[in-house]
């Protein structure tokens, strides 16, 4: 009798804890998931059978257009300050910066002033109050702006998912707002095998899938499922490579003629004396190639304005390897190509209380998830280059405008009248049976560009 009312008592304290620890004040938390690579069309191509659970009762987003270049640091950036590469600083996995004379790579990227440009979300949220996690996501282990996120780990590969998930499970039972988790694959097979390789590609994108259903199940294990938003995202797509498109830098210009800070597919140089005779060696070097001098860089690719964007950059088209000699493929499968190419997009996943639930939209701007994560998360968000206007769709408590409805509405209106009126040969119908979908950028038709003459 006594001992009942122990564990009764016992189980209304807990009961009562747990329910002040994950009803805390505020907002729901928020954990923040990339699989590095997750190029869009596998959810097309692969059963994914536990992603697709966690969506069906959330919402999908078919494509991220991402930010140039598309790698993984610039993105991984990107997805968390909203800020375009040339407005981050991280432009590249390997770069040079005139004005300290300084090195950046993937495996030296600790110095501070590489990221200080920007404030990632996870240091952004501490002023609100929150304590925030990062696991090896990108520049979560560096002191940016003299400050880290409330706990983090060094990156480490040899760190398995179930371990990087036991511990930001533990982090978000222990009340952190916010919490980023970083996994390398798909991207590590991608580069190996090739997108185009069902067998290795099934393989790792099953074990994804397998770290998805332990994510789900850790989290309803904890009791944090259904309390937390989540959402699943990537950096960037894979295209396949083949020694049959190799670009060789060394047929066209001596490489003393130029240093090299990164090579492929996007190209950084440094002319060494004349810059326009290098450029214009560059320009006609390759036809599966396009030169830019800093200066003449379209304007939809954000990739001008820092000093960390080399005098010359060169950009290789879709499959295509730049090498400065050989006849050896570094790697089957590659990304960094032009973000207007699907084959460069990522997707995003979300589900949570916060989330409508069965709802999907075909594209959104990678930028925009960082409004929409302080939107989820009511935090002031720092200046940045997306918007919650497609976003905010997705969320279950706001109103949003179905552009598409609306114009087609309008259209339809307006051929209704003047059907009516008798003017119809005056305006112009689109074509197309879908015909107000976002104008997308064909890559092909970047002969446009203006080249310098
Ligand atoms: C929840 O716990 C915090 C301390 O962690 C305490 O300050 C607060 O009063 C508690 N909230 C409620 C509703 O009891
Ligand atoms: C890492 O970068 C710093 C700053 O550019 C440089 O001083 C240092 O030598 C680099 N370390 C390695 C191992 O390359
Ligand atoms: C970081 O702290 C140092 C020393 O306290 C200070 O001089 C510097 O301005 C701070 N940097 C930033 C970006 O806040
Ligand atoms: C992280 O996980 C490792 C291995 O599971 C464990 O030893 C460690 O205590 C955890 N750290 C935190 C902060 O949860
Ligand atoms: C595809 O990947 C598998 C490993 O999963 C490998 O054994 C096979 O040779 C690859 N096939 C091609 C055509 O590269
Ligand atoms: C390349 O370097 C050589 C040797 O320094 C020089 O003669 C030549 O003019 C350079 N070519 C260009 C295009 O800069
Ligand atoms: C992106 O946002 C930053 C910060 O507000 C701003 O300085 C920059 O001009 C924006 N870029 C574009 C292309 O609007
Ligand atoms: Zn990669």
């Amino acid at each position: 009798m006594s001992l009942k009312l122990v564990l009764g008592f016992l189980c209304a304290i807990g009961t009562w804890a747990s329910e002040n620890d994950t009803a805390q004040q505020g907002p729901p938390p928020l954990l923040l998931v990339s699989f590095d690579g997750f190029r869009a069309d596998y959810l097309k191509r692969f059963p994914m059978p536990n992603l697709k659970l966690l969506y069906s009762q959330g919402v999908l987003v078919e494509q991220l257009t991402n930010v140039f270049i598309t790698k993984t640091f610039p993105n991984h950036y990107s997805l968390v300050t909203g800020l375009y590469a040339e407005s981050h600083g991280i432009l590249a996995s390997n770069m040079y910066d005139p004005i300290s004379h300084k090195h950046f790579s993937v495996h030296n990227d600790s110095d501070p002033m590489w990221w200080n440009g920007a404030q990632p979300l996870w240091i952004t949220a501490l002023d609100s109050g929150y304590k925030t996690a990062a696991m090896m996501w990108p520049g979560s282990d560096v002191t940016i702006g003299n400050r880290t996120a409330t706990h983090f780990f060094h990156y480490d590969p040899h760190v398995t998912f179930q371990e990087r998930l036991g511990n930001v499970t533990n982090w978000m039972l222990g009340n952190k707002k916010f919490a980023a988790l970083y996994w390398e694959e798909p991207d590590r097979t991608g580069h190996t095998f090739g997108p185009d390789n069902i067998t290795a590609m099934g393989k790792v994108l099953k074990e994804v899938d397998d770290n998805i259903a332990l994510l789900m199940s850790e989290l309803k294990r904890t009791g944090l499922w259904g309390q937390i938003n989540i959402l699943i995202t990537s950096d960037h797509g894979m295209a396949q490579c083949s020694a049959d498109r190799l670009i060789r830098l060394d047929d066209c210009l001596p490489p003393d003629n130029y240093t090299l800070v990164d090579l492929t597919p996007v190209a950084a140089l440094i002319p060494k004396e004349d810059a326009e005779a290098v450029f214009s060696q560059l320009k006609k070097c390759h036809p599966h190639m396009k030169a830019y001098l800093k200066k003449t860089i379209p304007d939809r690719l954000h990739y001008r304005n820092n000093a960390r964007v080399q005098p010359i950059i060169l950009i290789a088209d879709e499959g295509w390897t730049i090498v400065q000699r050989g006849n050896k493929l570094p790697r089957l499968g590659d990304h960094g190509y032009d973000n207007a190419l699907p084959s460069m997009h990522p997707f995003l996943a979300a589900t949570g209380p916060s989330f409508r639930q069965g709802y999907q939209l075909s594209s959104l701007e990678s930028v925009d998830v960082y409004p929409l994560m302080c939107r989820l998360l009511s935090v002031p968000p720092q200046p940045n280059n997306g918007t919650l206007t497609q976003a905010r769709c997705l969320l279950a408590a706001e109103t949003c405008v179905d552009v598409p409805l609306v114009i087609g509405l309008v259209v339809g209106v307006l051929l209704v009248l003047t059907t009516i009126t008798g003017e119809s040969l005056n305006i112009r119908r689109p074509s197309g049976s879908r015909p107000f979908q976002r104008l997308q950028v064909d890559y092909d038709d970047d002969d446009d560009d203006p080249l310098l003459e």
